[in-house]
């Protein structure tokens, strides 16, 4: 078999058989394929796409490539969830506590922020002394007595996907939807849950701008799913704005704790329950999203949703006392309210460039390997639909890296889009698929 016959062959549109797809993965993974040939077969899937039998070729090829997490010794359906990314998205610090006090194990790998949007794993190093590397019988212990532990995924989890995707990010091919579908699946194989709930983002702030292209990606993912026996259900939601009102690390498990109080922003608590009730669902724990999502909202007025976040930080060394003192998770030296020029109603919030601005701030990463501020970020205290006068406060900056205030500022204050008229409420949940 030759790389170049597997090139021209998707070039010219045919379909790739399962044997051609796996040369591919298993000799790029070993260093025998160049990058300019993997390039080459990437663009040309760009142009052609792949069909259902093919992507989910590639997802198997690539959760193949390393180690597969055996969570055998966990008893019970372990139920995994993923977002696409988005920008304020801290729903898995409440999921995972919510979900594992309703007795379903959570045994979650979580990555790190890239660009515009957050990555849980920054976000839970925010507090003092949480350890994201936790060794495997470790892992498994704590889930088997706590029924929750959160770590860094490794790189030995779908290394060919870790591979292409540092290729796809400077060849232009990452927002093609077989490759993400299959990239973002390959991972949840690998990871070894027993069913997968899926945070598909749509808006200025995810990768899929439009909605149908949301749904397209969804009904991929729930496809590879079926194909490799491996239950899935999509949500598709609302990233046209930040979730909630924080936007970077601590700022953000600040936010989770007041939302597993039950003091967090309506819309973050409404995915919450969404998100929870379906994974209860997968886990067969209950027979409703009406008996879900009662059940959620009870543990969230009974305190056990978050004592079981405060029992999770605490097996895994955080520092406990940021939940009695919440100020511990520290700020930033310099802090700046951004002001309303007029009076009228919030339109719209651009999310990517609060994304971008909360970047510039020191809360994520330009690039894969550069430092986070954990303690940088943007609170908005406005969203879609509310009322301002001039001179109310929009958004407060926390930064410490006065040279860039200027022009944070200026991202936030354009991000904001404000008119007369009281506009229409974007829905947070555009559909589901399963
Ligand atoms: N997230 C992933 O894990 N892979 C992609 O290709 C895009 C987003």
């Amino acid at each position: 078999m030759r790389m170049y016959d597997i090139i021209l062959k998707k070039r010219r549109g045919l379909v790739l058989t399962a044997e051609e797809i796996n040369f591919f993965i298993e000799q790029y993974s070993r260093d025998k394929i160049p990058d300019y040939q993997a390039a080459a077969l990437l663009m040309a899937i760009f142009f052609r796409g792949l069909d259902a039998e093919e992507t989910a070729a590639l997802t198997l090829a690539m959760a193949n490539s390393g180690d597969r997490a055996d969570l055998s010794s966990i008893p019970g359906l372990k139920v995994d969830k993923h977002s696409t990314g988005g920008v304020g998205d801290k729903t898995t610090l409440v999921l995972i506590p919510m979900v594992a006090a309703a007795g379903v194990p959570v045994a979650k790998m979580s990555g790190r922020g890239l660009g515009h949007t957050g990555g849980t794993i920054d976000k839970l190093e925010s507090i003092s002394g949480f350890r994201v590397n936790l060794d495997p019988e470790e892992f498994i212990s704590q889930v088997n007595n706590i029924k929750a532990a959160v770590v860094a995924q490794t790189g030995q989890l779908a290394p060919a996907d870790k591979k292409l995707y540092a290729l796809r990010d400077v060849t232009a091919t990452v927002d093609s939807i077989p490759l993400i579908a299959s990239s973002v699946m390959s991972k949840k194989i690998a990871a070894g849950a027993d069913a997968i709930v899926l945070d598909v983002k749509t808006g200025c702030g995810a990768f899929m701008r439009e909605t149908e292209d949301a749904f397209k990606l969804a009904r991929t993912m729930v496809s590879i799913g079926k194909r490799v026996n491996l239950p899935t259900v999509a949500l598709i939601t609302d990233m046209d704005q930040p979730l909630g009102n924080a936007v970077g690390n601590a700022l953000e498990v600040k936010e989770a704790i007041l939302t597993l109080q039950g003091k967090g922003p309506s819309d973050l608590e409404e995915l919450c329950l969404a998100l929870g009730s379906q994974m209860l669902l997968a886990a067969k724990k209950v027979k409703t999203d009406k008996e879900g999502r009662q059940l959620l909202l009870e543990l969230l007025k009974n305190g056990k949703a978050l004592q079981k976040f405060k029992d999770i930080i605490s097996a895994q060394g955080g520092q406990v006392e940021v939940f009695d003192n919440p100020e511990l998770l520290s700020k930033a030296d310099l802090i700046k309210s951004v002001k309303a020029s007029s009076d009228g109603y919030i339109l719209g919030i651009h999310a990517e460039m609060i994304g971008n601005a909360a970047m510039l701030s020191g809360a994520g990463r330009e690039t894969k390997d550069a430092e986070v501020d954990l303690r940088a970020g943007i609170v908005l205290h406005k969203k879609i639909g509310d009322k301002i006068s001039a001179g109310d406060t929009l958004a407060v900056l926390y930064t410490n890296r006065p040279e860039k205030e200027a022009e944070i500022i200026r991202i936030i204050q354009e991000a904001f889009i404000s008119g007369s008229q009281k506009p229409f409420l974007p829905p947070l949940i555009h559909g589901i698929v399963k």
